[in-house]
Order: structure tokens, then sequence, then C-alpha cells
């Protein structure tokens, strides 16, 4: 059985339902009680804990053999709660590990890059003495940060990153492609997987190509550090270490862009990665909407 933890998140129901799809046995963890959806929509074992709690995920692990770790979004525990849920697997004998981390972990004016990377760190001298099997995954810029819906809605793209800033692109359908992959074969272990897809763009870029797609016109708005810094309650609630975190990484964003090469994501799949223009018409036709072209 596999342990999927973050199971309600943006990336964790997404890569579940394509998991399912291929047979994969799932317990999904989440902190939110919504979690437990998944066993009538797929039959799947649920487990509703804190992951920051080292008790509830030895009871998470329980049963499972695989574990597909999905981090919390910037949690100022983020290093801790890996670790636990590293230990735990290392107690409950799990037999393989898979790590979603992020690219350019390195980047350290970023906190949660940081955490993430001493998360990995945990993960490698752990897999080295306990023996298991791990594989680290590090994800770019989803392309489901691009709400589809919302944009036809409202017509407005509101974005962090500056507007001649370039954002390396990453399907979920490709990260779930990929992690079926290292879950149902032998020879991932020890692997580090930087993932991203062929799409490299600013906003604006992001934006002509969506309403090349969409026929509709969207308005930019560049949300500046100082606007950021006024309203950002309204995105990360009064958490400090969010809040930080957040305007560290509009800086970063704004002096380095997100940057990603697609050849290891390709090499893994053995086909071209989804580019943001099939994810824009996927999108659309699931929501009704027309597409052009
Ligand atoms: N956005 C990007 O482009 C990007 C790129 C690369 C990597 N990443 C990383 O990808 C990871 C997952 O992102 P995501 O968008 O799927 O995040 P998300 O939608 O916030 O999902 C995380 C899930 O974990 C749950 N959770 C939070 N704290 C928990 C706890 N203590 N115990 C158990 N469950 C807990 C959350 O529940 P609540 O919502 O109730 O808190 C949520 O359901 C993040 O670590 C992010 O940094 C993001």
């Amino acid at each position: 059985m596999l342990l999927v933890t973050g199971a309600n998140g943006k990336v964790g129901s997404r890569v579940i339902a394509a998991l399912a799809a291929k047979g994969f046995k799932i317990k999904a963890m989440d902190i939110d009680p919504r979690v437990e959806r998944y066993k009538e929509e797929i039959g799947a074992e649920t487990f509703v804990g804190d992951a920051s709690s080292a008790k509830a995920m030895k009871e998470a692990m329980k049963g499972c053999d695989q574990v597909f770790y999905i981090p919390p979004l910037f949690s100022y525990q983020e290093t801790k709660i890996a670790q636990i849920a590293i230990d735990a697997a290392v107690e409950a004998g799990v037999r393989q590990f898979v790590m979603l981390s992020v690219i350019n972990p390195q980047m350290n004016t970023m906190p949660h890059h940081t955490m993430k990377l001493n998360a990995e760190s945990h993960l490698i001298y752990q897999g080295l003495v306990h023996k298991f099997s791990y594989t680290i995954i590090q994800p770019a810029y989803y392309h489901h940060n691009l709400v589809v819906s919302r944009l036809m809605e409202k017509g407005k793209y509101y974005h962090y990153t500056a507007p001649n800033i370039k954002m390396a692109y990453l399907s979920c359908d490709d990260i779930a492609e990929v992690l079926a992959k290292i879950l149902s074969e032998d020879s991932h272990n020890f692997a580090i997987y930087p993932l991203c897809g062929s799409d490299y763009l600013t906003p604006p870029e992001a934006m002509e190509l969506f309403t090349k797609i969409s026929g509709k016109e969207i308005a930019l708005t560049y949300v500046t550090k100082e606007n950021l810094e006024e309203n950002i309650t309204k995105y990360v609630g009064n958490d400090s270490y969010a809040k930080e975190t957040m305007i560290r990484m509009h800086d970063t964003y704004a002096k380095y862009g997100f940057p990603g090469n697609k050849n290891v994501l390709e090499w893994l799949l053995g086909r071209p990665a989804t580019t943001l223009e099939s994810y824009f018409r996927k999108e659309l036709e699931k929501e009704g909407y027309a597409v052009k072209g």
C-alpha cells in the first residue's frame, strides 16, 4: 500500500486520481477530514492526522510499504515534518520513500527551498543508514498555478513574478506519470530528479498563449513587493513564517526567475513533456469552454 501525504492538496488530489487509475492501492493522509472522500471516490484507505505529530505519522504508516511524501506549503515546521515522516517510515519498515521537493532547492534566498533541501538531506542519510529505497523529485512551477476557470471568469491575472521574468512550468499529469514509474520499478534508488517542462515564459507570454487558445483577453496586474506587503494577510493569513517566505520568494523571482531544464523529465517520460498549451486546452474543455485552433 502507498501512503500519500498532503492528499487533499493541489498536487495530492491530482496525483492520487492518476495513481488510482493506474491501479495503485492508496492510503490518503491529510490534516483535513475531507480526505475521507477518497474512500468513496477511489476506494482508498484514509487517515486524518497532523503530520507534525510523530505518533500520527507512525499510525499513518501502518500497513504501507511505499510512501509518496508531499510536504505542506509554507510551514515553519516543514523540515521537521519531513524528518518525522522519514523516521516513521524507517520504524514501519517502509521499503520505498519518494519525496516531493522543489527544483533548485539550493536557491537559499527562499526559506521553503532551504527547508526542502534540509529534508532531502535527512532522507539521504536515513536511506543510507536504514537501507530503504529513496527518490527525490524536484518540481518546477506547476501549470495548475494558472487556474483556468478563474481566468475565464475574471479575465484577470495577478502575478508575483515581474513582467519580464521567466518561470519554468511543469504539468502535474507528468509528475503523476513519473511517479507511477518510480513506484513500479526498482531502478530509482538514490535518484534526485529535477522535473521541468519545456515552457519557460514570462507572465505576459503565458497569458498571450492563454488568449490564443481561449479567445479570452486577460488583464495582467503585477503584485509589486510593496503591494504584496500591504495585502499579505489576504494571501497567507497572519503566519509570520509564511509571510516572510512569500516576500522572499517574491524578491527571488523578481531577481532571478525560476529556471529549469526539461531533459530529465523527458528522459523519464520517454516522450515530450506536456506543454502549457495542452494544459490550457484540457482545462478549457473540462470546464466546457470553446477551444481555438
Ligand atoms: N506551487 C508550485 O509551483 C510549487 C513548485 C514546486 C514545489 N512546490 C511544493 O509542492 C508542495 C505541495 O504543494 P500543494 O500546492 O499541493 O500544497 P497544498 O495544496 O497546500 O497541499 C498541502 C496539503 O497538506 C495539508 N497539510 C498542511 N499541513 C499539514 C499537516 N501538519 N499535517 C497533514 N496535512 C497537512 C494541507 O491541508 P490545509 O490546506 O488544510 O492546510 C493540504 O491539503 C509544497 O510543499 C510546495 O512548496 C510547489
